[in-house]
């Protein structure tokens, strides 16, 4: 058994049909910032930008490949259900419900999930968003020392079917939010959720590859048939923000994820650096995995490799980060090419079409 153990989340990268429209939402809407406006090193006549938080840290990053005919994505087995961002508290919750419903977009919520609070909407392409509330975490049915021992019931006030939809659907702020206030940043990225069709398996699998630790083991509250089950950097006396992996339990019969635009194409967790990369590639090679060679993205390096189930996972770097080739206070505000796509800059310009 390994003793490496990832800190969490690096980034996530989904497939987007428009960058201007990808910008104008995830910037505009949901204030993340633009760290990074490159292409994708593997097809460069197309868009790849970053969205995070000021310096674009690990666990707070969100990346967009644009491929405008890419087919339609859905979600299923071996893939990403939603993405969670984070906010410290319920009435920044209710705050972004008001403002994503003043500005005509259907939100789910506040759902009362026990553990943390949370609302659902879809960014333009279709892929699943929530931004859930930090707290009170995973220790109030169970103690922090002995998490994900036992399946955890659920209240029937948060099951589907005898929760008090109307009442939910009625929550919200009571004035327009027309700007994000400083307690509605989103504070990176607080969960991401996926499906498999084998839900033991995937424990064993994601604790030993990833060293993540099982934290909760439940059911599904939209449909309580189902387990829901969730990993995270988790050392027996605190969870680590930004590592929560949950996978909902689906049976084999589901259909399977599909990529495409709307839906998440890999989740990248953290390395510390290039000799911990190294180690986890050693360690993963020793599960008989199929891993990429070490991959240099500019901003860390990475190596790739897939869950049981199909889900395309990824190791990041933490360095060496976004101000590699502009200030941090520049960040996002022109197209960077790596040195070797330099000389095309003309040619590369010409085809992506300007950003703003
Ligand atoms: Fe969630
Ligand atoms: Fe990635």
């Amino acid at each position: 058994m390994s003793d490496l153990r990832t800190l969490g989340f690096h980034h996530i990268t989904l497939v987007a049909s428009d960058a201007r429209k990808s910008l104008a939402f995830y910037h505009e809407v949901l204030g993340l910032k633009l760290v990074k406006q490159t292409v994708n090193f593997d097809d460069p006549s197309s868009y790849h930008l970053y969205f995070g938080d000021e310096t674009g840290a690990p666990g707070t990053i969100v990346t967009f490949f644009e491929w405008p005919t890419a087919p339609r994505g859905r979600y299923g087995v071996g893939g990403v259900h939603h993405l969670a961002f984070s906010v410290p508290t319920y009435e920044a919750l209710l705050k972004w419900k008001r403002r994503l419903q003043d500005r005509g977009m259907p939100v789910t919520g506040p759902m009362p999930r026990g553990y943390f609070a949370s609302l659902y909407f879809r960014d333009p392409d279709g892929q699943v968003l929530e931004i859930a509330t930090a707290g009170p975490g995973y220790a109030i049915d169970e103690p922090i020392e002995a998490l994900g021992r036992a399946v955890m019931a659920q209240k029937p006030s948060q099951l589907a079917g005898t929760r008090n939809d109307a009442e939910i659907a009625a929550t919200t702020h009571p004035e327009p939010v027309p700007s994000i206030t400083p307690e509605m940043v989103l504070t990176g990225l607080h969960h991401v959720s996926g499906m498999t069709d084998d839900i033991e398996r995937a424990s064993d699998f994601y604790e030993q590859a990833l060293g993540l630790r099982i934290v909760k083991k439940t059911i599904n509250q939209d449909d309580p048939e189902t387990p829901h089950w969730l990993w995270a950097n988790y050392d027996g006396t605190r969870v680590l923000p930004a590592s929560g992996w949950t996978l909902f339990g689906w049976s084999p019969k589901h259909p399977r994820a599909r990529g495409g635009i709307g839906q998440t194409h890999h989740v990248a967790f953290r390395a510390r650096d290039g000799e911990e990369q190294l180690a986890w590639r050693d360690h993963l090679l020793s599960m008989d995995l199929d891993v990429s060679p070490v991959l240099d993205r500019q901003y860390f390096r990475s190596i790739y490799f897939s869950a049981p189930d199909g889900q395309l996972l990824e190791i990041a770097t933490d360095g060496p980060g976004f101000s590699v080739d502009e200030p941090i206070a520049a960040l996002g505000g022109s197209l960077q090419l790596p040195d070797w796509l330099e000389p095309d800059r003309a040619a590369i310009e010409g085809e992506l079409g300007p950003l703003r």
